[in-house]
């Protein structure tokens, strides 16, 4: 694959806090895990910060946190990466889909005021939010936050994508009790496999502590007073990931000369949509919205031959066999089907050169001529 759709940006530094830990032979629970934790959070303008061993964790032992269960609905976009959703049913809970806006990509807040009121009708159980800033662009927090609290929704942000995106000044990861990141090699920044919890509730990051480490409370190794995981980020992961945060200005800066690079080049499709009130955009993956009428499938394939790595970010979530299997099927979210059949993520990573983003354009053009 000559352009492929990611690729992390690690630099000599990088190389060299990693192999510190190497050297020095601690390789879990050492000091880099609370480096890494310090940083983000004082990036991110948070009071705790719990570094996990994937975005997944992270929002799993949030929840765990907020002592969801059976009984509880989770409200989650379709549009999303699966774990958003999954970690309800992790819990035994209810997962409850909600459409999205077709511009942002980002659930809509009218829907989910409608499907809270429907939900309150029938449920025992409390409601929770998964606010989701999908491919790195803000939720409209000031119209979620007020429809959550009005219907006494609990917020827990998905920004997993979006870290340094910014609305209205504020970053992603701060508009709901607690939020997440997540540093998969295609994210903004890497840890190779990891996440991280940012809150200013002290006793979410405190249970969210224990339960990373097998549930242990008190500093006694084998005293374990709650039910745990095995969620811990190991040294190596936290050292390339506290130097990669040194310099995640330049990473988003970089991304965003890749962005507006696109923005020119294809004129000939529907490029994303940024509101006014991002104040500040970290681009996550670049997805462009093909014509109704094409076949994605062949334009994949076609874009695949001629050594450019593209996908369709994202199939729904509802429409999985897993949620199928509970219930959902197509037509219960019109706008994210229809969507979700002509969205396509194109390479897009922090060194990509202007000569490949020539290349992805020529071929897209020729690829949308042939298979509309
Ligand atoms: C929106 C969203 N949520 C959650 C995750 C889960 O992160 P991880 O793959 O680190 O478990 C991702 C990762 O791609 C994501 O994009």
């Amino acid at each position: 694959m000559k352009i492929p759709l990611s690729n992390a940006y690690i630099e000599k530094d990088d190389i060299e806090e990693v192999l510190n830990v190497l050297k020095s032979k601690r390789l879990a629970l050492g000091p880099y895990m609370e480096k890494f934790e310090n940083i983000t959070k004082s990036y991110v303008k948070s009071k705790f910060a719990v570094a996990v061993s994937s975005g997944t964790a992270a929002l799993h032992l949030i929840l765990k946190s907020l002592n969801f269960k059976e009984k509880d609905t989770l409200l989650v976009p379709s549009f999303t990466f699966i774990s958003s959703a999954n970690v309800a049913l992790y819990e035994k809970g209810k997962v409850h889909f909600v459409d999205i806006e077709g511009d942002t990509l980002n659930i809509s807040p009218n829907a989910l005021e409608e499907e809270i009121v429907k939900l309150k009708k029938t449920n025992n159980g409390k409601l929770f939010f998964m606010g989701v800033d999908i491919f790195g662009h803000p939720l409209d927090w000031d119209k979620i936050i007020k429809i959550c609290e009005k219907h006494d929704v609990t917020i827990i942000e998905d920004s997993c994508e979006a870290l340094g995106s910014e609305y209205k000044g504020k970053k992603c990861g701060t508009f709901g009790i607690a939020g997440t990141f997540a540093f998969y090699p295609n994210k903004q920044i890497t840890t190779g496999e990891g996440g991280i919890i940012v809150t200013n509730d002290e006793k979410i990051a405190r249970l969210a502590k224990a339960m990373r480490n097998q549930g242990r409370t008190s500093k006694k190794w084998l005293s374990h007073e709650l039910l745990g995981y095995n969620y811990r980020l190991d040294e190596m992961s936290s050292a390339l990931g506290y130097s990669q945060m040194k310099k995640i200005d330049k990473i988003i800066e970089m991304r965003n000369k890749v962005a507006q690079n696109y923005k020119k080049l294809l004129n000939f499709v529907e490029t994303p949509t940024t509101k006014e009130y991002t104040t500040k955009m970290s681009w996550f993956v670049y997805v462009v919205k093909l014509p109704k009428e094409i076949d994605l499938n062949k334009v994949i394939t076609f874009m695949k031959e001629n050594g450019i790595e593209t996908k369709n970010y994202f199939a729904p979530v509802h429409l999985q066999p897993l949620y199928k299997d509970l219930g959902w099927k197509e037509g219960m979210l019109p706008i994210t089907e229809s969507v979700s059949k002509r969205t396509l993520a194109i390479p897009f990573y922090s060194e990509l050169t202007f000569e490949k983003q020539e290349k992805v354009a020529f071929y897209l053009k020729k690829a949308i001529e042939l298979f509309t």
